[in-house]
């Protein structure tokens, strides 16, 4: 049974897996990397664990290569204690050192075998006791299942900021990430709020608060199929994946602001090697790339070091310039795309350092580049890029933070209302998905277009490129994005009656000029969508259609611009009645050149 939930849940995370089962007062565990088949294999189908508790896992992951060692469950030494996570303890290099000054040994690089020694230290007897001191202790975003060895017809649970369902059977009763896993045996689920901890048996479920208060929660019937729940119960991956973005930008972001500093733990380049980097070079390919060109603009404005910016096939055979103090940063959702993975390679025998932003842990690109940044945004199915690419912001936008800090170009003051900006934006990009139904009704006017053009200056010029190739990769529409200031020396000849034009305004400096630009379309007759900062009257008045920010530093406007611009996209693929989450023509790791 365990198996067959886990099969559900293969599309949350498939890099290793691992079952741990209760067999006469002993804990019996099997773990493997790679796909689910391979545990399936190992355990034939489950037969040699034997068991009437357990619990298990398919893993995506964040901390620590994908591999046996590191696949979940994780135990304490005396094997008398199993978890499973989803999630990341946030403060688990803190907690590690603290018990290896206790005399405990770690085998794994996994954030979760910190929690098993943890429960070890603090088991007397009492597991309710252990959870809540464990939980007292624990920092971060989780979803936890635990065995005790000795307490052989229970299982105990507890979520806080990650989803954990109950599931109220006729031959058992279940824990699970989501209903996916459990709806071939009940669709009667419960749903356990922030720090409850469940004991789940297989006659019963009891939940209580941190404060061992017992609470109850009413048992909803489940009516979704199988594939609309691993949606979600949103039509498409894709959808799913551009509403998950708050969580993702905050999973992203806050590991990694702490006491008013960032701290990116994983990087490995200490501030001295920041401060000697004379160069930088983003180099990537699609999506990855655009972001590169936002992450120049920052780069260059806050840490005022210069930056390249390459697209990874061109980068590969330009024979660039490259210098033992530059550093390369590539950018890559997949961690397998040939031509970065080849512009690595070109950079390191050049001399210099390679610092990957990867989403994959584990990944070739992470493994041959010299410092890895992961971003947290999970498995990403729709071919076209979403979260994925929010992710790769938000890190680029630490980066930047962190070399002007070493640089001494932000401190204080700045840096402070700089990172209250960026904590506020997983609530704005919310906001954002608030204008769904506005943007869809925009989006019908769009479904028969020919071709749309996409205008920015500065930042909002790499935003234009990220809308237009969103919308071009799922709709089959033609499209393009121009730099608005070069519409006059050639472009503009292509603008008539009813052409589209979206065009991207969150830049005060430039708000004005791009007024220009619309108003230079709009007398040829286009059709303006505009997204634009709130209260930008002007542009809001010279638009057919107007989608406007919350308010936000404009270097980091960019997470809050491209929300409709993905939504637009979306809503006229489907429109069109196109295959969303699998376009034509094109996959989701580009592996060939
Ligand atoms: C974007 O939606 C596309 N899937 C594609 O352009 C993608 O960004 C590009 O292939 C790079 O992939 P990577 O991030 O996995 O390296």
């Amino acid at each position: 049974m365990i198996l067959e939930g886990l099969e559900r849940l293969e599309y949350r995370g498939y890099d290793s897996a691992g079952i741990a089962v209760i067999d006469d007062g002993a804990l019996r565990i099997t773990k493997a990397g790679g796909k689910l088949e391979v545990l399936n294999g190992l355990t034939r189908g489950g037969t040699t664990l034997p068991g009437f508790a357990g619990i298990g896992h398919t893993r995506w992951a964040t901390h620590g290569v994908p591999n046996e060692v590191n696949a979940h469950p994780h135990y304490n030494t005396a094997k008398t204690i199993a978890v499973v996570q989803n999630g990341i303890i946030e403060n688990y290099v803190a907690l590690r050192k603290r018990l290896i000054s206790k005399g405990y040994q770690f085998v794994s690089e996994t954030d979760t075998e910190t929690v098993a020694h943890l429960l070890d230290l603090y088991y007397k007897g009492n597991p309710l006791e252990a959870v809540i001191k464990v939980l007292q202790h624990i920092e971060g975003s989780y979803a936890l299942s635990i065995l005790f060895a000795d307490q052989p017809d229970v299982v105990y649970g507890v979520r806080k900021g990650c989803p954990l369902i109950l599931g109220i059977g006729e031959d058992g009763n279940f824990m699970a990430s989501d209903v996916t896993a459990i709806l071939k045996h009940t669709r009667r689920v419960i749903y356990p709020g922030e720090m409850e901890i469940v004991e789940l048996k297989a006659d019963g479920v009891r939940i209580v608060t941190m404060d061992e208060e017992e609470v109850t929660h009413e048992i909803t019937e489940v009516a979704w199929d199988i594939s609309a729940a691993e949606k979600g119960g949103y039509k498409h991956y894709m959808l799913k994946e551009i509403m998950e973005q708050p969580r993702v930008v905050r999973d992203t972001l806050s590991p990694r602001i702490r006491d008013g500093r960032i701290v990116i733990e994983e990087l490995g380049m200490s501030d001295e090697e920041l401060s000697r980097v004379r160069r930088v070079f983003m180099v990537a390919c699609g999506s990855a790339y655009h972001t590169g060109v936002t992450g120049r603009y920052i780069f260059e404005n806050l840490a005022r070091i210069p930056v390249e910016t390459d697209l990874a096939s061109e980068f590969i055979y330009r024979d660039p310039l490259l210098d033992r103090d530059d550093l390369v940063v590539v950018i890559s959702q997949s961690g397998e795309t040939k031509d970065t993975l080849d512009a690595v390679k070109i950079a390191r025998e050049a001399g210099c350092k390679v610092l990957a932003i990867v989403n994959v842990v584990g990944s070739t690109i992470a493994r041959e580049s010299d410092f890895v940044m992961y971003t947290q945004a999970g498995p990403e199915i729709s071919v076209a890029t979403t979260k994925a690419y929010s992710a790769q912001l938000i890190a680029l936008y630490l980066l930047a933070m962190k070399f002007a800090e070493v640089r001494g170009f932000l401190h204080g003051r700045k840096l402070k209302s700089m990172l209250d900006d960026l904590m506020k934006l997983p609530e704005q990009i919310e906001l954002m998905l608030g204008n769904r139904d506005k943007v869809q009704r925009i989006a019908n006017r769009f479904i028969a277009a020919r071709d749309v053009f996409f205008i920015g200056r500065g930042i909002d010029y790499a935003i234009s490129l990220e809308g237009s190739l969103k919308l071009k990769e799922i709709s089959y529409i033609h499209s393009e994005a121009y730099a608005a200031g070069e519409l006059k020396h050639g472009t503009i000849a292509l603008m008539e009656e009813g052409s589209l034009v979206a065009a991207v305004s969150t830049q005060p400096a430039l708000h004005a000029k791009l007024l220009s630009n619309i108003v230079e379309v709009k007398a040829r007759g286009a059709i303006i969508f505009s997204v634009t900062t709130m209260g930008n009257r002007e542009i809001e008045e010279a638009s057919d259609f107007c989608v406007t920010l919350p308010e936000t530093n404009p270097l980091f406007a960019n997470s809050l611009a491209i929300i409709p611009l993905q939504m637009l996209a979306y809503y006229i693929s489907d429109g069109r009645g196109c295959d969303v989450d699998k376009p034509r023509n094109l996959a989701k790791s580009v592996t060939v050149e």
